[in-house]
């Protein structure tokens, strides 16, 4: 028994890994063994672990400034907001706000949205409208919006119940809707639910632009979020997309949003914007949006380590990183590898109903049958199986799924992985699906 063991993991029972030292995509545990890091830790590390320049930058903020409060200017607050505004954010969104993570930053964009209708004499517009597969965070409000059934379980009695729209999904689309035409059926399936509530009612629709890790990896299809955005600007309604997950070049564009050549409202990131070198998530909205708030004598309480200076000089340091070492070109160069390698692996698989992504953000999903699509019964354990198979095997691959759609493995590296890394990755993931699944096959 460890020193810590009563104290940590918070549950009793529970084992966990022990990281003493990270370096590149490589992590390396206490006794010793390497694993490669095929998960960027949460989906969050993307210029890699252990840069020296980004500890430097911390450090340095850290010894100038301990804290000041969130709403007042620091010299790298200035710098990072400078930065995005010039080089990473759609130009509307000309408004930062900076909170400590995506949890944070997305319930915020949901007070953000239902305060902007208030303020301007519309109080009933006060929905928001989620789907069915998705996830927004952790805090009751996310967690009611959200459609992680495995995160709802024990809190359904205090989770705010909100209308819901099905995610696309092409590969379990409805059998009776056109394979051409799923774009239109699915945003059709969004505006019945506006229909239905009454737009008059309707403040918002927040959706991740391709689903991270609950649907694994989810594109939707060509034209559906130009005729959601379509769909929105006709209701008055706002777009908020979180961009927790595909922000900041995960998906092979700066956000995922650029793969439409569309903005959103109100903009959600997290994760990638300090590359896991430090907790921060930041809500980004037009003066559109929050010139009622203001015009009506509303505020937008801070968090109080949100925009923290420390956070704010790691997360310019990123994306300078980002910048000069030009890796958001890079996660899309090395996501189409990523693709072929998986295709090769995983192409003939018996229980592997495809893989799917774009970028550094992919995932393979794991069926009983693969012409039905049936999943292995939740008891059998499958996808915790695979990441314990990869972590014997010297990899770490992030649990993906939930609910029926359950068996979900996930790939998010750092854009600094090799490619005989990334690719050694893949043949050593193909192995722990084979092996997690010995046993339980057909
Ligand atoms: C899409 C999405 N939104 C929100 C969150 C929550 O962010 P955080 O864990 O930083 O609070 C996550 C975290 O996984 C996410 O993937």
């Amino acid at each position: 028994m460890s020193a810590t063991d009563d104290l940590w993991p918070f549950l009793p029972g529970r084992k966990s890994l022990k990281i003493v030292a990270a370096q590149g995509a490589t992590l390396v545990t206490d006794d010793g063994r390497e694993i490669l890091d095929l998960a960027g830790g949460a989906i969050a590390v993307n210029v890699g672990h252990g840069r020296a320049e980004v500890a430097r930058a911390i450090a340095a903020e850290a010894e100038r400034l301990t804290y000041v409060v969130p709403p007042w200017a620091t010299p790298s607050r200035e710098q990072l907001v400078s930065r995005l505004r010039q080089s990473w954010l759609p130009p509307s969104l000309n408004r930062a706000y900076f909170a400590s993570g995506g949890s944070e930053a997305n319930e915020t964009a949901m007070k953000v949205a239902v305060q902007h209708f208030a303020s301007r004499g519309l109080p009933r517009k006060s929905k928001i409208i989620g789907r069915e597969l998705s996830y927004h965070g952790t805090t009751l409000a996310t967690t009611g919006l959200g459609g992680h059934a495995a995160r709802r379980i024990g809190l359904e009695a205090v989770l705010q119940d909100h209308p819901r729209a099905p995610t696309p999904y092409p590969l379990r689309a409805p059998t009776d809707w056109p394979a051409d035409q799923l774009g239109r059926c699915y945003a059709d399936a969004l505006e019945a639910v506006i229909d239905a509530e009454g737009p008059e009612t309707v403040a918002a629709v927040m959706a991740e632009p391709i689903v991270g890790s609950s649907g694994g990896a989810l594109i939707p299809p060509e034209d559906y979020w130009p005729r959601i955005r379509a769909l929105c600007d006709r209701h008055d309604i706002l777009l908020i997309f979180d961009e927790v997950m595909t922000g900041f070049g995960r998906t092979g564009r700066r956000f995922a949003c650029e793969h439409w050549d569309l903005a959103p409202d109100l903009l959600v990131a997290g994760k990638g914007l300090a590359g896991g070198y430090a907790p921060i998530g930041g809500l980004f909205a037009s003066d559109a949006v929050l010139e009622p708030i203001a015009a009506s004598g509303g505020e937008v309480m801070f968090h109080t380590f949100g925009a923290h200076p420390a956070a704010c000089a790691a997360a310019d340091a990123v994306l300078a990183i980002l910048e000069r070492e030009e890796l958001v070109a890079r996660s899309a160069a090395l996501g189409v590898k990523l693709s072929g390698w998986l295709n090769d692996a995983f192409a003939d698989h018996p229980h592997v109903a495809e893989s799917r992504g774009c970028g550094l953000l992919q995932a393979i999903e794991v069926v009983a049958d693969r012409e039905t699509l049936e999943p292995f019964p939740q008891i059998a354990g499958v996808t915790r199986k695979i990441v314990a198979a990869g972590l014997e095997r010297g990899i770490y691959a992030y649990w993906g799924g939930t609910g029926v759609i359950r068996d979900i493995v996930c790939l998010g590296p750092p854009f600094t992985i090799t490619e005989a890394e990334l690719q050694r990755g893949v043949a050593i993931l193909r192995d722990a699906v084979d092996a997690a699944l010995a046993g339980l096959r057909r």
